[in-house]
């Protein structure tokens, strides 16, 4: 699309890994980088939007001209997703979300105690920020895309998970310990709710940024943000 072509648009946009806290030091997380996410929001400003960047523990620098609002749990990523999502054309959920947390948070360090073996682990779900933008909208019109980190059947995971997101569009991209995860290229396939999918060759961030774009420009209402 033209340069501008989401001039006038508000969009949101999710980026690296959440961590979960067991105790005030550690916590159970993910390998992403955030640069996914922050491709999105670079390449979105260039066009011609206004970007909120909800960056999950991420340690780029803030791109310019783009709001940044640092989170560090799946909790916290929700709350600032869905405040800023209120107002926005588009969101897209790029951030590597855990979906289970521990079930208890320990105020002091867990200590290990002589001759015991350890404690098994307690998890419960985290809230399902995809699901629920979908299915909520929460402004008439709004596009809402995901992405889908797969390690194996990555096309038949990802197709089975855009039916259970709800959400119009689902970039599935294969993951590793270190494929994709840091990686400065990516490739993927865009699948739509509408049935299409669009691959995306082997190719910096930004590329498959710019087609994620393309694909959802070309589903937003006429109009914009007033
Ligand atoms: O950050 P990088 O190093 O550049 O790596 C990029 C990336 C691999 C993290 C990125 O391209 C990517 O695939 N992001 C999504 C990772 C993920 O959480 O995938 P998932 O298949 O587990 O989740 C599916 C979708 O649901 C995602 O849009 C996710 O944001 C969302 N989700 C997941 C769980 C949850 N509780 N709430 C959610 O909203």
């Amino acid at each position: 699309g033209a340069a501008t072509d989401l001039a006038g648009r508000h969009v949101v946009v999710s980026a690296g890994g959440t961590r979960e806290p067991l105790d005030p030091v550690r916590f159970l997380g993910n390998r992403s980088s955030g640069k996914q996410g922050y491709a999105l929001a670079r390449t979105a400003a260039a066009r011609g939007a206004r970007v909120t960047l909800v960056a999950a523990n991420s340690a780029l620098p803030d791109p310019a001209g783009v709001d940044v609002v640092r989170v560090g749990s799946a909790v916290e990523l929700r709350e600032a997703v869905l405040r800023a999502a209120a107002d926005a054309d588009a969101v897209v959920m790029a951030a590597a979300v855990a979906d289970f947390r521990p079930a208890v948070y320990a105020t002091g360090k867990i200590k290990k105690k002589d001759g015991q073996e350890p404690e098994p682990l307690a998890l419960v779900r985290n809230p399902d920020i995809l699901a629920e933008l979908s299915a909520a909208r929460l402004r008439a019109g709004q596009v809402v895309a995901g992405f889908a980190a797969e390690t194996d059947d990555v096309l038949a995971h990802g197709r089975a998970k855009l039916a259970a997101k709800g959400c119009d569009l689902l970039v599935v991209n294969e993951v590793g310990e270190s494929k994709t995860f840091g990686a400065e290229e990516n490739e993927a396939v865009v699948l739509g709710a509408d049935g299409t999918e669009t691959p995306v060759p082997y190719g910096p961030k930004e590329a498959l940024a710019d087609t994620v774009w393309d694909l959802i420009a070309a589903r937003l209402p006429a109009g914009g943000s007033p």
